[in-house]
């Protein structure tokens, strides 16, 4: 099996992971420095959010050179030192790439919004008059530019002009950048925005729908439309194979593309291709808005087993730089999440970890008055006591506060008066130095799922099967690989219950709150992995 199907992803968000030279803002010296700590959890694979030349108007995710490295976070032998060194590690590092759009203040921006004849006058979206569409995140995404007397189309925020894929020559400079980057000898892509690529050519209105308010992973923007014709059009999936063929040009070792795209399982499972000749893997956000009760999980799974089944491999992610945490949905409940973990190691999906999950920090408390997420500029008619009652961060700092190491200045992060983001309150208990020394910590069940996952084919290559166990309380599944099977058993609830399963259990690897083995009882929020 190829590994992007067996492997295991952390996140790093650079600016708030480890600051090496004490500026307040994490960098890639700073990555480099913890890479032995990724690698020990079990970690391997390495998503790095975006670190390239930039205004950071959205933090990395509005590049102005693809070629080049924010000065705030290193050199490109910096970058080039990080690959190597993550290799050492016999790790794999996914770098995020931004196609869909660049800054605004990219060359290739301010000279296509120079004039309407110029050399790159058709690399981004440009129309005299503009349609309906809203952007992605609610509203219009039309733009003016006195320049050119005309609009140009962003599908995120207005400095973040959308290129105009229609034009081969975009194409070609962008391949182009992910060639460099492989040659560099970067992994795989972790693609932004992937399902906003192309748009449909004679821009045609969105329908008006009166039920889409509020964005939903089926329908995303909301704010009264659906975006029929500027998200998920089949030339995107045929441009998912094109930058397929890209990444196989370079598969001495394979690489791998993983597609951040939002809408319906039937949308999305399009982008890795009829052939597995598209993308390797998408993000399935839906189990991302979870709820903590095992009907909720046992429907993803037989959901994700009939879009995605084998030799296709789902995605488990709960948490990311542009969410609220993960942990906050069970009311920062460090037992819960313990669970939770157990389930995102042993479903049949490459777990996707977003640095700080590890050690169950909670989400920041800085309002919206106070982000500097240029989200909050959309937003910041929205009350601040709705803006916390809301499912969704539109203040997205709150998930980006620094990393917490131990409990000493900056939560060990920097050394730095003032870092770019506040540090959470919550270290005293979640940080990793108090949590490495602690062996039933959050830390170390990751640790343990980790290694576990790593020497069982059953849990990293093998089929799974729901199993009944008729009490609703417990989420039941066995994950097999030819003669090794194994049986995980999970309690949502905080009582014990008693549970009849008639397979021949052989012995427990793994528990969680469950000391003395299984005797058909499992204790309140508990969860085990035999073998068969
Ligand atoms: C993606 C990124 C997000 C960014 C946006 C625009 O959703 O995850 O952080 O702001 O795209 O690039």
């Amino acid at each position: 099996m190829s590994w992007h199907a067996t492997t295991t992803i952390y996140q790093i968000y650079p600016r708030s992971f480890y600051d090496s030279n004490g500026d307040g803002i994490g960098d890639i010296q700073g990555i480099i420095q913890k890479l032995d700590y990724i690698r020990d959890l079990g970690f391997e694979t390495i998503w790095i959010s975006p670190f390239y030349s930039s205004p950071q108007e959205d933090f990395g995710y509005d590049i102005s050179d693809y070629y080049n490295i924010a000065p705030e976070y290193g050199t490109l032998q910096d970058v080039e030192q990080l690959i190597a060194e993550i290799h050492q590690r016999k790790m794999k590092v996914v770098f995020d790439m931004v196609m869909n759009h660049t800054s605004d203040k990219h060359p290739w921006f301010l000279e296509s919004r120079a004039s309407k004849d110029n050399p790159k006058a058709d690399w981004y979206i440009w129309r005299d008059q503009p349609n309906n569409w809203k952007s992605i995140i609610g509203p219009n995404g039309w733009q003016f530019c006195a320049e050119r007397n005309q609009y140009y189309y962003a599908s995120f925020l207005p400095f973040q002009p959308d290129l105009n894929y229609r034009n081969p020559e975009v194409k070609k400079a962008m391949f182009d950048v992910c060639r460099f980057w492989l040659q560099k000898g970067v992994d795989g892509f972790r693609l932004d925005i992937f399902n906003c690529i192309i748009k449909e050519k004679d821009f045609k209105n969105n329908p008006f729908s009166l039920f889409h308010i509020i964005p939903s992973e089926e329908h995303p923007g909301g704010n009264f439309q659906i975006r029929k014709y500027s998200l998920n059009q089949e030339e995107n999936f045929e441009l998912a194979q094109e930058l397929r063929s890209v990444m196989d040009e370079f598969n001495h070792p394979p690489r791998m593309l993983l597609g951040e795209v939002f809408g319906g399982h039937d949308k999305i499972k399009q982008y890795l291709g009829k052939k597995q000749d598209g993308l390797h893997l998408v993000f399935l956000f839906d189990i991302l808005y979870y709820k903590f009760n095992p009907d909720f999980f046992r429907k993803k799974i037989l959901e994700y087993e009939h879009h995605y089944p084998a030799p296709n491999i789902p995605t488990a992610v709960f948490s990311n730089h542009d969410q609220l945490r993960s942990i906050h949905r069970i009311g920062n409940h460090l037992e819960k999440a313990k669970l939770l973990a157990l389930l995102q190691f042993t479903m049949r999906a490459v777990p996707c970890v977003y640095y700080g999950e590890e050690i169950g920090m909670t989400n920041g408390k800085i309002s919206l008055k106070n982000g500097k997420d240029p989200m909050v500029n959309i937003y910041s008619w929205v009350p601040q006591f709705i803006a916390d009652l809301l499912p969704v961060g539109i203040n997205r700092d709150n998930c980006r506060t620094p990393m917490q190491w131990n409990n000493q200045k900056n939560a060990g992060f920097s050394v730095a008066e003032k870092t770019w983001l506040q540090v959470n309150k919550d270290v005293e208990k979640r940080n990793v130095d108090l949590q490495l020394t602690d062996k039933d910590s959050l830390l170390n069940v990751f640790k343990k799922l980790l290694h576990l996952r790593k020497n069982n084919q059953a849990l990293h290559s093998g089929k799974i099967e729901i199993v009944h166990t008729g009490n609703k309380n417990i989420l039941a599944f066995v994950r097999s690989f030819e003669e090794e099977k194994l049986l995980v058993l999970i309690n949502f609830c905080n009582s014990k219950v008693t549970v009849n399963i008639n397979l021949p259990i052989k012995e427990m690897v793994f528990s969680i709150g469950q000391k003395n083995g299984f005797n058909d009882v499992l204790k309140g929020f508990s969860g085990i992995i035999v073998k068969l």
